[in-house]
């Protein structure tokens, strides 16, 4: 039946099914920040969300109380054609700054096209007369005009999780101008930072032939649009933040504090505790902090009998390539720096590749010392934000990436350009030693920035922009 008044489109549904090997079925709410944040409109609402439940063929929708899910079902081919192939060995290479080579394929292309029209069948199918649309992420970009082709009585917004790409290695991709009109479907379309608004309307003029007004997206404001037909169209930034006083909440609990003093015994008290936490992905920086860290110990500027890196890396994308080759190259380096560095008992590096449950992640974030954020190109970087607000005790410091949209927010920081190795060097040199009293007024100042925008604030600014943009 047409009827939810708030309709989420992604390419995840909240819950993740699991199929156990007995063949039991079990559905687990996805980890993200995203269901957090829009729970609470998606309940008050009548709210449906459209997604794919992460295992091949299957279409039954999870009970979730309160919210209408509707299952979109992809193959095994689908799979790796739309979700492996076009999206995560296209796309995600082209839009972080090629640092994978980007592979254009047009039976992937194919598939992408087919996939993004299901999405946007399910959504014409589950969204009431005028209902709000929020189309999420790089996996759907061709949803906004093709649901609009279905359905022009809806008010269709797009997030961009990830970088916008440069207009000149985005004018690589092959179909580079139906992307841009597949996006100009939408009301409003929303980027982390101002730098992708302002690349999008560039296309936006030079591939979709529209008139795009700049003058007002960049240091000064944060909105431009684009004139498509009759339609005005409203791009803008929203950097996307966490649950901020939920985990700062969850952080202070005891059993938290408890399990973050173990961790600190388990690893052999050391003075200083490194930790790196990530999706294991080419994009994170995992091997620059290695070298930067092997490098130190070795120019006896860290001493390996005082100092432990936990490096968590989350599997992701297993089936494609890239994501492979950088598995083996992280391994190699753990083994390399253990094998040089460490002693019989006494790890230097400790890594973890497995899924780690959330209450574990937080006392790693309240034992570590410093945290290290290093990716070579991210669209925000949501575990930076963690950590800060994790650290109501203001200790800890965080090495941060200057190629995360995080590092827009994060002033202080210890800031670095991940490709230059001294400098990433020196950022996590000068953490370690920072004096107390100066890390301190640093993580005042971080945990001001995280706890006052939140994701809830981000989802409220989007809707409202996107709610004023159709009411004109
Ligand atoms: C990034 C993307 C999300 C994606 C997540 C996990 O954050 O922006 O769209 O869901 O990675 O990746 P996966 O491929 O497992 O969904």
């Amino acid at each position: 039946a047409q009827q939810a008044e708030f309709v989420v489109v992604a390419n995840r549904l909240p819950v993740d099914k699991a199929v156990l090997p007995d063949g039991e079925v079990s559905w687990k709410r996805s980890p993200g920040g995203l269901v957090t944040a829009l729970e609470p409109i998606l309940r008050s609402h009548t709210g449906a969300w459209v997604g794919w439940s992460g295992v091949p063929d299957s279409d039954d929708n999870p009970d979730i109380e309160g919210l209408d899910i509707r299952a979109v079902p992809l193959s095994s081919a689908e799979i790796a054609e739309y979700y492996e192939g076009f999206s995560n060995a296209t796309l995600w290479p082209l839009y972080h700054d090629v640092i994978a080579k980007p592979e254009y394929h047009r039976e992937w292309w194919n598939a992408y096209v087919a996939i993004n029209e299901r999405f946007a069948k399910a959504t014409a199918e589950v969204a009431g007369p005028g209902a709000l649309v929020w189309v999420q992420d790089y996996q759907l970009q061709l949803v906004p005009q093709m649901l609009r082709d279905l359905r022009p009585d809806l008010k269709i917004g797009f997030f961009l999780h990830i970088p916008f790409p440069p207009v000149e290695l985005f004018m690589q991709l092959p179909w580079r101008r139906e992307i841009v009109n597949g996006l100009l479907g939408a009301d409003l379309i929303g980027f982390h930072l101002p730098d992708g608004a302002e690349n999008f309307l560039y296309l936006a003029n030079r591939l979709g032939g529209h008139q795009a007004s700049r003058r007002s997206v960049g240091v000064r404001s944060r909105f431009g649009s684009v004139d498509v037909g009759d339609r005005v169209v409203t791009v803008g930034a929203f950097p996307i933040s966490i649950a901020s006083g939920e985990i700062d909440a969850a952080s202070k609990s005891r059993e938290i504090r408890k399990r973050a003093r173990e961790i600190r015994k388990e690893l052999g008290n050391p003075s200083t505790i490194l930790l790196g936490v990530d999706r294991l992905d080419y994009t994170k920086g995992i091997d620059v902090r290695l070298k930067a860290v092997s490098e130190l110990l070795e120019e006896q500027r860290l001493d390996p009998h005082e100092t432990v890196l936990v490096q968590l890396a989350t599997p992701s994308r297993e089936r494609v390539e890239s994501y492979v080759a950088m598995r083996s190259e992280i391994e190699q380096l753990v083994g390399h720096i253990n094998g040089t560095f460490a002693e019989v008992g006494q790890p230097v590096v400790q890594y973890l590749n497995r899924p780690i449950p959330r209450d574990e992640l937080l006392a790693f974030f309240v034992a570590a010392d410093v945290m290290l954020v290093t990716p070579l190109r991210d669209g925000m970087n949501l575990v930076a934000k963690e950590y800060v607000a994790c650290r109501s005790d203001l200790g800890g410091a965080l090495v941060l990436s200057e190629f995360t949209g995080a590092a827009a927010e994060l002033k202080q920081a210890y800031q670095a350009n991940p490709y230059d190795m001294e400098g990433v060097k020196g950022a996590i040199e000068a953490a370690v030693k920072q004096p107390a009293e100066d890390g301190r007024a640093r993580m005042r100042a971080l945990r001001r920035q995280v706890l006052t925008h939140d994701v809830e604030k981000w989802a409220k600014s989007f809707l409202d922009t996107l709610q004023d943009s159709t009411d004109r």
